[in-house]
């Protein structure tokens, strides 16, 4: 099983496949599904500090024995850390629990707030190296603004992306800057109406997988970087078993049929400005 890697706009290859970490509970749970996933070969963690599982990601890192430079770690900054300065101090906080001296990538989580100011210390965390490559998630309505004021142009952008909402025209807005999509909710949440739709369940029988591998190897031929949740090892090594059969032209635009524009999480602009009442624990 040979994984495939993404090349990034300023050169360092992302694994495209990884584990996404959003809810599930920081300590034994995020530990155990991270070294699971270490011992089968993925090299690619999404968390986030909102996700308050940053320290059990830092422990399984540790506790692999792998070096550093073998894994690929991503977080995300939440719009209350966002401010010329205080991100800065943000980042160090993420690093210390992560354990590690530096990230490699960098989001901002939302697309409110004093982004410009947190993507001004982002460029620094950069140039300091405590940070390889930054990005952002969630931003639509506020990305030319970003894109403006930014000299590093944001290598990753994390959205919601399935085949109900492929995301092709985001992926036109950010072709000049090389950026990669992530596609979050990449199983529409674990939606059984995605995961049994018929097309699926056809090419599940044609190829010899399950419904989520069709859907998982739809992800790596868009080009988009995916990584699903689970804490169900069974699960996570059917996830990660796509990487040797390929899906024919004809079997994706069947899957592209599925475009409706539909959408798991409709929070308007106004709606998100609510985000910067909350502020996640150190
Ligand atoms: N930037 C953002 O704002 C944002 C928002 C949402 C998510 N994310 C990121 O994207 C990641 C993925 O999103 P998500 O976790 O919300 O949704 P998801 O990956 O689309 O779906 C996760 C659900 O699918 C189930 N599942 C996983 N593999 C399966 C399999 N092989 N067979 C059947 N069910 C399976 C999981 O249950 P089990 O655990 O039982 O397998 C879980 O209930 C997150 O963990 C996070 O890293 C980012």
């Amino acid at each position: 099983m040979t994984q495939t890697y993404l090349k990034l706009n300023n050169g360092l290859e992302m694994p495209q496949f990884g584990l996404g970490v959003y809810l599930v509970p920081d300590g034994k749970d995020t530990v155990e599904a991270c070294l699971n996933a270490f011992q089968l070969g993925v090299r690619h963690i999404d968390t986030a500090h909102a996700y308050q599982n940053e320290r059990g990601v830092g422990e399984a890192l540790k506790q692999s024995g792998l070096k550093r430079e073998e894994v690929w770690i991503t977080t995300k900054l939440w719009p209350t850390e966002y401010g010329e300065g205080q991100t800065l101090k943000a980042i160090d906080k993420m690093l210390e629990r992560l354990q590690t001296d530096y990230i490699d990538l960098l989001l901002l989580h939302q697309q409110v707030g004093d982004y410009i100011g947190a993507w001004k210390d982002m460029e620094k965390a950069v140039a300091s190296g405590k940070v390889k490559a930054i990005g952002i998630s969630n931003f639509n309505e506020h990305l030319e603004d970003l894109l403006q004021h930014a000299t590093i142009k944001p290598a990753a952008i994390q959205v919601e992306c399935h085949p109900y909402f492929p995301q092709h025209e985001l992926k036109k807005r950010m072709a000049e800057y090389g950026t990669v999509l992530e596609s979050w909710y990449p199983l529409g949440h674990g939606d059984n109406n995605l995961i049994n739709e018929p097309v699926f369940t056809k090419l599940a029988q044609k190829y010899g997988k399950t419904n989520v591998q069709i859907i998982l190897r739809w992800h790596i031929q868009e080009g988009n970087s995916v990584f699903p949740k689970t804490t169900n090892p069974q699960h996570l090594r059917d996830n990660f078993d796509i990487f040797d059969f390929e899906l024919s032209a004809e079997d994706m635009a069947e899957i592209a049929k599925l475009n409706s524009g539909k959408r798991y999480y409709t929070a308007t602009l106004a709606e998100q400005e609510h985000f910067m009442q909350w502020k996640p624990a150190d």
